[in-house]
C-alpha cells in the first residue's frame, strides 16, 4: 500500500482518491503517524499544507523513517519540507502563486515525468518558493516563474513537485501519480471492487463466525452496500433494522423496504412516526428539532436491537471520509459521524465496519459489482433527520405531506431530464431537495381566487464531499417545468424559489 502523510492540505483526500483510481490501496494518515514497521508500505506521498515551512507551528516529520528506504513523493509543502530539511532553501518571495501554469522545461527521461508533454499544464497553489535544492538533487521541471517546479534526488528515489498533480487542472497529474505509484513504487494494481468483495466477504466470515449481527439501514447507499456485503458473508445471521420516523420522502419507506427484501435481506421495519411527531409538537428551534430526532432514533433503534438478545456485533456503513483524521489549524479534529447512533452499552456489542476503507465512489463501484439496483446505488445523500430539517418552524404530518408531494415532483423530473450527453440531470447533481418555507406566506392568484400560501425553495448542489458545495446551474426549462407542476398540483404552495447559495457560507440543508 501507499501511505499519504497529511500535512493539512485541502486536497489530501484527492491524492487518496487518485491512488485508489490506480487500483492501489492507500491510507491517509496524520503527518506524524507513519507506520515504521509495516512491510506492506511500498511508497509515501507527503501532502501540501496551509503552513509555511518557516512557521513555528508547521508540521514536521522525521524523514529518516522512510527516505532512502522506499520511494517518496513530496507535493507542494511536502516538496518544500524535504528540500529544506536536506539542505535546500525555501523563501517567501512575496508573490503567492495560484492557478494554472505551464511547464517551461521538463526532463521526460526522469521516471516521474515519463510521457509528459513539453508544456504540460500544471496547477500551482503556494506562498513560499524553493530557491535552492539540496546538492544531491537535479531539477526535473520548471515553469517561467518557478525554477524548481520539480526536483529529484540523484541516488535515492525521492521527488518533490511544487504543483498539485492530484487536481484535475494539472492535466497530466494523473500520469505523474501513475508513474510514481505503478512504475516507481511497483504497485500491482490489484485493488478493485471485485477483489474487495472477495477478500472482505472472506474476512467477515472469519471475523464473525456464527455470531449474530445487527445493522441499522437508512435507505442510503453506504448502509445498503454494507448490508448486502454482510448478507453475502453471514446470510441469516444478519438482522437489519430500518426505522421510519415519518419524515422520509414520499413512499420511500415502502419502496426501500421492497428493494431490501428483493436483495434477500432480513429487515425489520419499525414505524415509529407517532412517537417522533408527538415529541416534535410545537418545537421550532432547528437544533432542538435535531436533538429530539436524534434522541428518539437511538431510543427506537435500541429498543428494537435489544429484542435480538444474542447479538454480538453492530455493523455500520461508515466510510473512509467519515474516519479520516483531518488536520485543522487548531489541532487534530476527527470528523464526527452522522450515522453513529450510540450503542446500547449494556448490550456489549462490538463494531463491524466493512466499508471503512472506501471512498463514496468506491462504495458505488462495489454496489454495482454486487448487482444492486442502480437507483439505490446512485441515490443522493439524505439527512438523518429527514424532511424535518427542510421544514421551517414546527413539524407536522400535514407539512411533511405537502413537502413530500413537492419533493417527489422535483426529484422525479430531475431523474427524467436527460442531458445532451445522455446522462440524467439527477446524476449530475450531488444532492437535491425541496424546502418548505412554512413560516412564510405570500399572496397569489389561482383562477379567480386569491391564495395566501407557502413558498417552496428548490435546492440542488454540486459537490464531491459535502464539505463545500456550489449551487447547481439547473436548466431554465427544467426549473420552469418543476415550478409550474408544483404550484399546479401541490395544495398549500403558491410560489417556488431557487436557492442560489453556495457552501460556505451557506450550508446544504436549511436547518
Ligand atoms: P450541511 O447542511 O451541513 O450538510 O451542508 C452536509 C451534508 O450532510 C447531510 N446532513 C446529514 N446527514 N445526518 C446525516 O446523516 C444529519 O443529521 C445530517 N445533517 C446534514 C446533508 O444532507 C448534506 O449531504
Amino acid at each position: 500500500k501507499i501511505i499519504i502523510l497529511d500535512f493539512g492540505s485541502q486536497t489530501t483526500q484527492l491524492i487518496g482518491r487518485r491512488v485508489r483510481e490506480l487500483d492501489t490501496f492507500c491510507e491517509i494518515l496524520p503527518y506524524n503517524k507513519f507506520p515504521k514497521d509495516d512491510p506492506s508500505v511500498i511508497g509515501v506521498i507527503l501532502s501540501g499544507s496551509p503552513y509555511s515551512v518557516h512557521d513555528p507551528e508547521a508540521f514536521k516529520v522525521d524523514l529518516s523513517d522512510f527516505m532512502g528506504k522506499i520511494p517518496v513523493l513530496g507535493i507542494c509543502y511536502g516538496a518544500q519540507f524535504i528540500s529544506q530539511e536536506c539542505g535546500g532553501k525555501v523563501e517567501q518571495t512575496g508573490t503567492r502563486e495560484y492557478g494554472r501554469a505551464n511547464l517551461a522545461t521538463v526532463n521526460t527521461d526522469n521516471a516521474l515525468f515519463k510521457g509528459f508533454d513539453e508544456h504540460s499544464q500544471v496547477w500551482m497553489s503556494h506562498g513560499d518558493t524553493i530557491t535552492a535544492i539540496p546538492v544531491d538533487c537535479d531539477i526535473v521541471a520548471s515553469t517561467a516563474d518557478v525554477k524548481y517546479a520539480a526536483y529529484a534526488f540523484r541516488n535515492i528515489p525521492v521527488w518533490g513537485v511544487q504543483f498539485h498533480p492530484e487536481v484535475y487542472h494539472s492535466l497530466q497529474g494523473f500520469e505523474l501519480l501513475k508513474n510514481f505509484v505503478v512504475d516507481i513504487c511497483g504497485s500491482k494494481q490489484s485493488w478493485s471492487a471485485a477483489s474487495f468483495i472477495d477478500t472482505t466477504v472472506e474476512e467477515l466470515k472469519n471475523q464473525l463466525g456464527n455470531d449474530r449481527v445487527i445493522l441499522g439501514l437508512s435507505g442510503g447507499v453506504d448502509s445498503s452496500v454494507c448490508a448486502v456485503l454482510l448478507n453475502k458473508a453471514i446470510g441469516s445471521n444478519l438482522t437489519c433494522i430500518f426505522v421510519d420516523h415519518g419524515m422520509l420522502r414520499k413512499n420511500e419507506y415502502n419502496k426501500v423496504m421492497e428493494a431490501y427484501k428483493g436483495l434477500g435481506l432480513n429487515v425489520v421495519g419499525v414505524d415509529a412516526s407517532d412517537k417522533f411527531f408527538n415529541d416534535l409538537q410545537g418545537v421550532t428551534d432547528p437544533e432542538q428539532k435535531r436533538k429530539i430526532i436524534g434522541r428518539d432514533f437511538v431510543e427506537v433503534f435500541n429498543a428494537e436491537a435489544k429484542k435480538i438478545t444474542d447479538a454480538k456485533w453492530l455493523a455500520q456503513g461508515t466510510i473512509y471520509p467519515d474516519r479520516i483524521e483531518s488536520l485543522s489549524i487548531t489541532g487534530m479534529v476527527i470528523k464526527s459521524h452522522h450515522n453513529v447512533g450510540g450503542l446500547p452499552s449494556d448490550m456489549h456489542l462490538q463494531l463491524c465496519e466493512p466499508l471503512q476503507w472506501l471512498f463514496k465512489d468506491e462504495v458505488r463501484r462495489v454496489g454495482y459489482s454486487l448487482n444492486m439496483p442502480e437507483r439505490l446505488i446512485k441515490r443522493h445523500p439524505f439527512p438523518g433527520p429527514g424532511l424535518a430539517v427542510r421544514i421551517l418552524g414546527d413539524v407536522t404530518r400535514e407539512k411533511v405531506h405537502i413537502l413530500q408531494e413537492a419533493d417527489d415532483i422535483y426529484i422525479e423530473k430531475m431523474y427524467n431530464y436527460i442531458m445532451a450527453d445522455g446522462s440524467s440531470l439527477y446524476d449530475n447533481v450531488w444532492q437535491a431537495g425541496c424546502v418548505l418555507l412554512s413560516t412564510i406566506r405570500s399572496v397569489g392568484v389561482m383562477g379567480d381566487e386569491r391564495t395566501y400560501e407557502h413558498p417552496v425553495a428548490l435546492r440542488a448542489v454540486t459537490s464531491t464531499d459535502a464539505m463545500t458545495a456550489d449551487w447547481a446551474h439547473l436548466p431554465y426549462d427544467f426549473l420552469s417545468d418543476v415550478s409550474n407542476e408544483i404550484i399546479r398540483k401541490v395544495r398549500g404552495v403558491n410560489r417556488v424559489c431557487y436557492d442560489i447559495s453556495s457552501k460556505p457560507p451557506s450550508t446544504i440543508e436549511w436547518e
